[in-house]
């Protein structure tokens, strides 16, 4: 058989994961690209049945936390390159349970280092360990100002310090052992296939069922918001020219407040669903804040587009409303993620 390269994506059935995968696979019939993913409640492989039969694909049920697990399958597959995506990635659980967040983005990116050290540490010519990271680790900007690769780390959350430890071991991993490695760090992404615990499936979700949309505290913060398939193209593009050893900063150069946000969203879905102007506005209710709640995530992205060529392809109104056709178009896959588990985490976290 052609030897054909390869590589490894970690978090491929999430949200994120599922567009670079697909990216990659059509983009590269010459790598071959295996999936590893533990399928907890964010993954999900339903993301993939379009590609799932393609001959450069393979799929690994396996969790980054599991050493002798990880290491058996770098020994059997020799991958040379490793785009790290598994993570648990919602701040709201990793204020419920922390430790979760410690032993997958922590100790999880640690194994993952170590078997990539371990297999390639005799040269490390051609490898590469991708790193995906979140603006989160460098904390809250006040009313002005934005994170460049230069700010300092600065994390409130559970989540924003996970990440931030796994960035700190990813770069001691390249400066005490010399591995090839890149980092971004991303904004809020949205788009098709997010998991309805983040903001904005959340609430298409509840329009499409007419539960309350539950606006944290004034709904005075701040996100900037990339849309995800655009974040999939600067993550090719970082794999294949980002330098050694470097960081890119990759926003949308779209910053909303929450409130501006979801009356967009209401304004979309009440005319997609053919509703009266302020049907959708009128389930708005403002709820108890998120403790720690960063006030404003903006991303100054100059670096990757001039360094990369990298501007977002959709401006947000495009983006969103791309988003919530795709909702509307898939409501079993809606009506799947939210059953089950689902409904006693939504139960835990809004009543
Ligand atoms: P997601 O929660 O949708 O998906 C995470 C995936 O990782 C799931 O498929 C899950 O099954 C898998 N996973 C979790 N724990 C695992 C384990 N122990 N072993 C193997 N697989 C495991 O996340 P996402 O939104 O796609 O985020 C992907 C990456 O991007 C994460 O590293 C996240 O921190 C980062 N990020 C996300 C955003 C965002 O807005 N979604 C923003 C910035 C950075
Ligand atoms: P989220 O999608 O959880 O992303 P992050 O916390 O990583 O930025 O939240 C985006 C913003 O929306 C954040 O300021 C919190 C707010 N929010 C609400 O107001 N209500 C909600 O139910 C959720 C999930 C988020």
């Amino acid at each position: 058989m052609k030897h054909r390269k390869p590589i490894l994506i970690t978090g491929g059935a999430g949200f994120i994961g599922s567009h670079v995968l697909r990216l990659f696979l059509t983009k590269y019939p010459n790598y071959q690209i295996f999936n590893l993913d533990a399928l907890t409640y964010a993954g999900n492989l339903e993301n993939l049945k379009d590609v799932e039969n393609l001959p450069n694909y393979t799929f690994l049920k396996a969790d980054i936390t599991n050493t002798k697990e990880i290491n058996n399958l770098f020994e059997l597959y020799k991958f040379e390159s490793v785009i790290h995506l598994a993570a648990e990635s919602h701040v709201d659980r990793s204020i419920s349970d922390p430790l979760a967040f410690v032993k997958t983005n922590v100790i999880g990116t640690m194994v993952l280092l170590n078997a990539f050290k371990n297999l390639w540490s005799q040269n490390f010519t051609n490898k590469l360990f991708y790193h995906i990271s979140t603006d989160e680790v460098y904390g809250s900007l006040g009313e002005t100002g934005l994170f460049t690769e230069m700010t300092s780390y600065d994390p409130n959350s559970p989540y924003s310090a996970s990440k931030a430890s796994s960035d700190h071991f990813v770069r001691a991993y390249g400066e005490t052992y010399n591995i090839p490695y890149v980092i971004s760090n991303c904004s809020n992404n949205y788009g098709e296939n997010q998991f309805p615990e983040k903001l904005i499936p959340l609430f298409i979700n509840n329009i499409l069922n007419n539960k309350p949309l539950p606006v944290y505290g004034d709904g005075n913060y701040t996100r900037d918001w990339l849309y995800v398939k655009d974040h999939a193209e600067a993550i090719y593009l970082v794999f294949h020219k980002g330098k050694n050893k470097q960081t890119y900063n990759i926003g949308g150069f779209n910053e909303w407040k929450n409130i501006d946000l979801v009356q967009l969203l209401c304004k979309q879905m009440d005319e997609k669903l053919n509703k009266p102007r302020g049907t959708s506005e009128s389930l708005i209710m403002f709820v108890k804040d998120r403790p720690g709640h960063d006030l404003r995530y903006a991303i100054d992205a100059s670096k990757i587009n001039k360094e990369l060529g990298w501007k977002p392809s959709v401006t947000f109104e495009q983006g969103l409303s791309k988003t919530i056709d795709w909702y509307l178009n898939n409501k079993g896959w809606l009506e799947n993620v939210t059953s089950g588990a689902y409904q006693n985490y939504y139960k835990k976290q809004y009543h």
